[in-house]
Order: C-alpha cells, then structure tokens, then sequence
C-alpha cells in the first residue's frame, strides 16, 4: 500500500444497504493525493452511492471513510473539503454565470472584493470569458459544464467528486471536455475522484480506475493494468473488446502452458500454473491473428462470417467451430478472407491473459495466504509436502 501521508481519502469496509439489499460490498479503496481517479462500472453498481457516501450526502451502512486520516462519519456535507460536480449540473437558472460561480463564497460570507477577484480567475480557468452575465438556458452544455465545475472549483475543495459530469455532451464535446478536464486537473493538482461508465473515458482521463460490478471492486489499477492485465473475466469483459475462451491446461513447459479449448488446442505464456487447471484466457481483439495455414501448437479452427468497417480497423467475425464467435480487429491493409473461409485462429503466446471469475481470486487469495504461512513455517511444511500429506 502506498505511504498513508500520500492518502488523502480512504475507505475502509465501507457497504451501504438499501432496504436490506447491499449495493456496496466491503469497499477498501485509498486514494492519494493529487490523483485522478476513477470508479468505472455498468449503470446500478454503486458509483453514485460510492460518491455520495464520500461527500456526505448519503451515510455508510457500516465501514469508515477517511478524508486526511479523519473519520467524517460525523461531518456534515459542507463540514467536508469536498465539492461535487453533478451531471445535471444543477445550476441556479435564474442567475448569471457569474453569480453562479460565486455561490458558494456569498454562502460562506467571503468579502465581496474577493469574491470578485476569485470568481474572474474561475471565469478564465474555465475560458468562460465573455459569458459572465449569461443565464443557464442562454448557454449550451459544454458552457453549462464549465459554469458547474467553476462553482465547485471556486470553494478550492481538497477533493472533487465528478459524477458522470460529462454524460449529457455529444461524443465529440465530450471528448474535448475529458482532454480539458485532464488538463486543469493537473495544473490545479486537486484529488479527482470521477465516476463513469464510459470505459474509453475512464482510460483516457484517469491515474488510476478502480472497477466495480455489483457492489464490488473487482480491480484497481492504472489504464494500462486494468487493460492489459485485467484480473477478473468481468474487468476483461467491460474494459476493451475481449474475446474470452474456456480451455484447460494440458502439458506445462516450465512457462508455457499447452492448452486445450473445445475447438483446439492453443499456447500460452503463464508461470504458476499447473496440469489439468481450467483457466479462461482473455485476447484482445486486436491480439487474435487469422491464417489460412495452420501454426505450430495451434489448431483454433473457425470460419469467416463478418467483416465490420469501423474507420482505422476492419473487425472481423470469426465463429468456431463450436459456435463461439470471436472479434478480431485488423488492419484494412492485411490480407482479406472471403466470408466463408475456413481460417486457423492464433496469437503471440504473450497476448493471452489469464483471467478468474471472483469466486476463484477470492479462492487464489485464500490459497496465497495459505502458502505464506507455511512458507513461515518451514520447508517441510512447503506446499508440496502438504500435497503430500493429503495422500496420506
Ligand atoms: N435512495 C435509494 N434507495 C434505494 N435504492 C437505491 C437508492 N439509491 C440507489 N439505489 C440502488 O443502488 C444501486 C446502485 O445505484 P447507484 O449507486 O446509483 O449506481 P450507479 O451510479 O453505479 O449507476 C442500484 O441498484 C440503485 O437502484
Ligand atoms: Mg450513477
């Protein structure tokens, strides 16, 4: 874990239940300052209950959260240097931008020359200048946008909770306000703490995601360990285009795994694993190679049923001979097969993940812990004697 004085918000066992129903489970999350990070996961679970329970507008089930190693069970939400920036906004329609800004200043009775001073700074962080004595509805939503980070930037929070702030833009808005974002995020050095479904924008704008499905963290970690390394067969599912592929595990040569899947047999590359083990393997779409001659340790068979023009890549749809169907991403240059064609599947042995269900890393956790106790006891008591004494 990283040093506590880096921790600037953390959450402890943190679970929230709405009429008996838990939709956050033993939440452990430490985030450091300074830090954009994201809570990515599908509509219903729990990002906005996550945040809410964070500013203090929702309480905590049981669990403890932390802002600066204080416990704020007892805070009220404006008791807490955090502001929120909702996607609706939620600005006053009947005041100009301006007074929009300043809002929370007038609250907190700040002299009025100030307030000035500090509302104009905002305008031109923002680049709203020009616009001071619009209304809301005279503006369109990026403008809107930039008014309601303003007004939470203005407070000078330790901490901004962004949910889905950019939800409502259309898709080219949207992704020069995510860059935008990104930016006075790191001229401004404030804890961003950001809340999405969108995968693309959890990658491109965070220093680290945390996933969550149901209720639960399944994996936190930078864009690039979240994309290439995902832990679970949901993180591999969610974040990117994923192929998953049932196999077990035939022959071990020492860190190459010969595997079996129900439309042939495959290699990858994985230390610590063993014979017989069923594993699901993840590849990227744009890590699965066709051909129409077999490779060596391979024999993926499938056939041609699609191709999808989509701008730089052409993806296509390979379906196996067992009906699954997989997504391979190419290059409009590569050479082309004809749908219908009978191609062998393959890829670079590096390029498949091993991916578990949560039920198995709770198991592999388990079993770790395991291991370190008998590692602290003893070479005798090492994992492979206690194989040993279960013969017995
Ligand atoms: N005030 C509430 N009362 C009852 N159920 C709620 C309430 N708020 C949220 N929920 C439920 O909690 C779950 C998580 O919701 P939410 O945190 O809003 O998810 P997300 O923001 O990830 O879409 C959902 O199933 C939602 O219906
Ligand atoms: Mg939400």
């Amino acid at each position: 874990m990283s040093n506590v004085k880096d921790v600037i918000v953390k959450l402890t066992d943190v679970e929230k239940e709405f009429d008996g129903v838990k939709v956050v489970k033993k939440l452990n999350l430490e985030v450091r300052k300074g830090e954009f990070l994201t809570l990515l996961g599908p509509s219903g679970c729990g990002k906005t209950t996550t945040l809410r329970m964070i500013a203090g507008f929702s309480n905590v089930t049981s669990g403890e959260i932390e802002l600066e190693g204080r416990n704020v069970a007892d805070l009220k939400p404006n008791e807490r240097d955090v502001n929120t920036v909702f996607q609706s906004y939620a600005l006053f329609p009947h005041m100009n931008v301006e007074d929009n800004i300043a809002f929370g200043l007038v609250e907190k009775k700040v002299p009025k020359a100030e307030i000035k001073e500090r509302v104009a700074e905002m305008i031109k962080l923002v680049q709203l200048e020009g616009l001071e004595k619009r209304r809301p509805a005279q503006m369109s939503g990026g403008q809107k946008q930039r008014v309601a980070i303003a007004r939470a930037l203005i407070n000078r929070p330790k901490v901004l909770l962004l949910d889905e702030p950019l939800g409502a833009l259309d898709l080219k808005l949207r992704k020069q306000m995510q860059l935008e974002l990104k930016h006075l995020q790191q001229k401004l050095g404030i804890t961003f703490i950001y809340v999405t479904h969108d995968q693309e924008e959890a990658l491109t704008m965070s220093d680290r995601i945390a996933v969550m499905n149901d209720g639960v963290m399944e994996q936190i970690g930078t864009p690039d360990e979240v994309y290439n390394r995902p832990k679970t067969k949901f993180v591999a599912g969610f974040v990117g285009e994923s192929n998953i592929l049932e196999s077990y595990v035939t022959q071990v040569d020492e860190d190459l795994l010969h595997i079996s899947l129900e439309s042939g047999k495959a290699l990858l590359h994985a230390p610590g694993f063993k014979n017989e083990e069923m594993i699901y393997i993840c590849v990227r779409p744009e890590n699965l190679l066709l051909s129409e001659t077999k490779k060596e340790h391979f024999s993926i068979r499938g056939r041609i049923v699609e191709h999808v023009f989509a701008g730089s890549v052409i993806k296509t749809v390979v379906e196996l001979i067992n009906g699954q169907k997989l997504r391979v991403a190419r290059h409009p240059n590569e050479e082309e097969f004809e749908v219908g064609t009978y191609v062998y599947v393959y890829w670079h042995p590096k390029k498949a993940i091993i991916v578990h269900t949560v039920e198995e890393q709770i198991y592999n956790v388990i079993e770790g812990t395991t291991n370190r106790i008998y590692e602290q006891l003893g070479e005798k008591y090492s994992p492979s004697a206690r194989e040993d004494s279960h013969d017995q």
